[in-house]
């Protein structure tokens, strides 16, 4: 499935916080978003999961899901969203109550991506028992769970430490190899978005506008820490961001 977002603008109230965003994500690809604090990027991807309309413009779902798809577009937040009264298991099967799926089905997808996310033997640990990253596995399995098509994840790891961020974006890449889901990722982290996106989108502080579209060809899975390729690519893009950057931090100063 591919997405094609076409001339999108949002305002809330008065304030324009988009302003004609158009872009393609192709099936199969992670497009990274980046841009400096307030510029609208958890907007973008509400307006893209359908949980806000946009003022105008459009959002275009085109081709559709694979036929065992739970359900098309999935969120991954950066605050995990686990019910804390519930085992790793059960946070995993909600999402599947919620569809109506149960028994041996649902014992069939649980068991597979806790698999998949390196959380069998944490089935029955309460969400208090992991630390930060085996909870943002648990979210990252419950994403797994309704087979998504799209997967819109709003800083997934900017709330834990740096080895755990590397090794989740390493598992990030082996799930893609995987699966090859598309993928919008939005991050204030240029590393992550050069290990991980196939083209990664600056934008400008808001009302926001696609400032420009950065291209890495490079397969994911060679992409290594410390690459000097990606290096460079980090540097371009923090060359794009830097005057929005510091313009958007002013800003915040004044108000
Ligand atoms: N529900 C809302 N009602 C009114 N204004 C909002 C609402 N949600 C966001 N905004 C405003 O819209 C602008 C864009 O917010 P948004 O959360 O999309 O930015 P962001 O790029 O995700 O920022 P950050 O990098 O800090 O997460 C901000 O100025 C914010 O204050
Ligand atoms: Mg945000």
């Amino acid at each position: 499935m591919e997405l094609q977002l076409d001339n999108l603008c949002h305002a809330y109230n008065d304030v324009t916080v988009l302003d004609r965003i158009s872009l393609r994500i192709a099936s199969g690809k992670i497009v990274c978003i980046v841009g400096p604090s307030g510029c609208g990027k958890s907007t973008l991807l509400r307006l893209v999961g359908g949980l806000e309309r946009a003022s105008s413009g459009a959002v275009l779902q085109m081709g559709e899901p694979p036929a065992d798809s739970i359900n098309p577009l999935t969120y991954i937040f950066q605050d995990f969203a686990l019910l804390p009264w519930r085992t790793v298991g059960g946070n995993v099967s909600l999402v599947l109550e919620d569809h109506g799926i149960q028994g041996e089905r649902a014992e069939a997808i649980i068991s597979d991506v806790l698999k998949r996310t390196k959380l069998t033997d944490f089935r029955k640990a309460l969400p208090k028992q992991l630390s930060g990253g085996m909870k943002q596995r648990v979210a990252i399995a419950r994403a797994l769970a309704v087979k998504p098509a799209i997967l819109l994840m709003d800083e997934p790891l900017s709330a834990l430490d740096s080895q755990t961020r590397e090794l989740l974006i390493d598992d990030l890449i082996a799930l893609w190899v995987r699966e090859q889901f598309t993928a919008i990722y939005v991050t204030h982290n240029l590393n992550e978005a050069v290990r991980l996106g196939h083209s990664i989108v600056v934008m400008s502080r808001r009302p926001g506008q696609v400032r420009a579209i950065v291209d890495i060809d490079k397969p994911l899975q060679q992409r290594q820490l410390g690459d000097a390729d990606l290096e460079l690519k980090q540097k371009e893009l923090w060359d794009l961001m830097r005057e929005e950057a510091l313009a958007a931090d002013q800003e915040l100063i004044r108000v």
